[in-house]
């Protein structure tokens, strides 16, 4: 490496959603550049937001001391600001205006004196990214959602505390539904994918697990709680994600963020099963939406664990120059695989992962 084209000074921005590990990874990029390789970082504030607004700032030793364990992000996020789909300005409705503003974020980035951006994000980030990349500005991927739906890597963090904390809320609905004989919905994240469903409702021992992946039949879930009642059982605990949907229906709208690139938010569907189930089968039920208490609080050990060995190898991928590139897990080892191929992209469930199978060998309903 010559002198005039040595990396100096990277960024790093948190995009999208926020979600537990993310202060993990920020410290593990910061002290491993201050540390091993001698590099001055910045920290871009509110994701893209920071580089379309010029709001970034020197990242030091103390900037980044005892978060570790802190759930957020100590840079603040955003998931409006995608710069290939930037809302700049509304109509005389009131209807979103989008431009790309990628351009005016690499110059930006440029004026900064940044070599390099450390995009830390889910699917809508790394699209985002690959606008960036595309003129001409270096990216290195960092994979984090609550969702765990990435392309390419067998795992994100954030989703084992999230996992974690719906299944602590699983278990304290567990007894309450036990008191009082009901049919007990609890509905977690997750949008088109059932990952925080299928692992929760697996950890607390569910009756009923609804995944988007899996149309759920209405009489088929009525029947398992029926049959349940008619055996004895005092109560029937169903997990549902937000992405269930009926055999040939619909998945449930909360509201639409008009301004935001991935503008439907899911939520609801658990309220309007439980009403269906009390009408057809006369037994009580309570829905519970866990909403952003899965996205909140300090990262499982585990979380941690995986963000710091995520950032490290952010830098490593830096110091080798390949550029562009997203860190990975897979098979259990750290890898990384082009952003070109993980943008815009959803990992799903598939019927014949070994967990949903493992599920339905002891017993449990996918309400097919
Ligand atoms: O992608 C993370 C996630 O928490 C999803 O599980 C959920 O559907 C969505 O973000 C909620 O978004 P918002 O924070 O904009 O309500």
């Amino acid at each position: 490496m010559t002198q005039s084209n040595r990396i100096k000074r990277i960024g790093i921005l948190t995009g999208g959603g926020d979600c537990p590990g993310l202060n993990a990874v920020i410290r593990a990029v910061t002290k491993a550049a201050l540390v091993d390789h001698d590099l001055e970082v910045f920290g871009v504030e509110d994701g893209f937001l920071g580089l379309i607004e010029n709001h970034i700032h020197a990242l030091t030793f103390s900037s980044v001391s005892n978060i570790l364990d802190r759930g957020g992000t100590i840079l603040g996020t955003s998931n409006k600001a995608n710069p290939s789909k930037y809302c700049t300005s509304h109509d005389g409705k009131g209807h979103p205006i989008f431009e790309d503003v990628s351009e005016l974020v690499v110059n930006n980035a440029r004026a900064a004196g940044l070599d390099v951006l450390v995009c830390i994000g889910g699917d809508g980030t790394m699209s985002a990214a690959s606008g960036v990349i595309k003129r001409g500005l270096p990216v290195i991927g960092v994979p984090k959602t609550i969702d765990n739906d990435l392309m390419h890597t067998d795992v994100t963090f954030g989703f084992d505390t999230a996992v974690t904390t719906a299944t602590d809320s699983l278990d304290k609905i567990r007894t309450t539904a036990s008191s009082h004989h009901r049919v007990m919905l609890v509905e977690m994240m997750g949008r088109n994918a059932g990952w925080i469903t299928l692992h929760a409702g697996a950890a607390s021992g569910a009756d009923i697990i609804l995944i988007p992946e899996i149309e759920y039949d209405l009489d088929k879930v009525c029947d398992t709680c029926l049959k349940r009642s008619r055996s004895g059982k005092a109560y029937t605990l169903i997990a549902i994600a937000e992405g269930a949907r009926p055999r040939g229906g619909e998945v449930v709208v909360d509201h639409v963020v008009h301004e935001s690139p991935d503008p439907i938010r899911l939520g609801g569907v658990s309220e309007v099963l439980c009403g269906e189930i009390s009408e057809q089968t006369g037994l009580e039920g309570r829905a519970t939406i866990l909403g952003h208490v899965q996205r909140g609080g300090t990262p499982t050990a585990r979380d941690r664990v995986l963000a710091t060995q995520f950032g490290h190898r952010a830098v490593q991928l830096i110091d080798n120059r390949e550029f562009n590139q997203m860190v990975c897990m897979q098979n259990g080892r750290m890898e990384s695989i082009p952003i070109s191929e993980v943008a815009d992209q959803q990992r799903l469930v598939t019927i014949d992962h070994p967990l949903l199978q493992a599920c339905r060998a002891i017993g449990v309903s996918f309400g097919d």
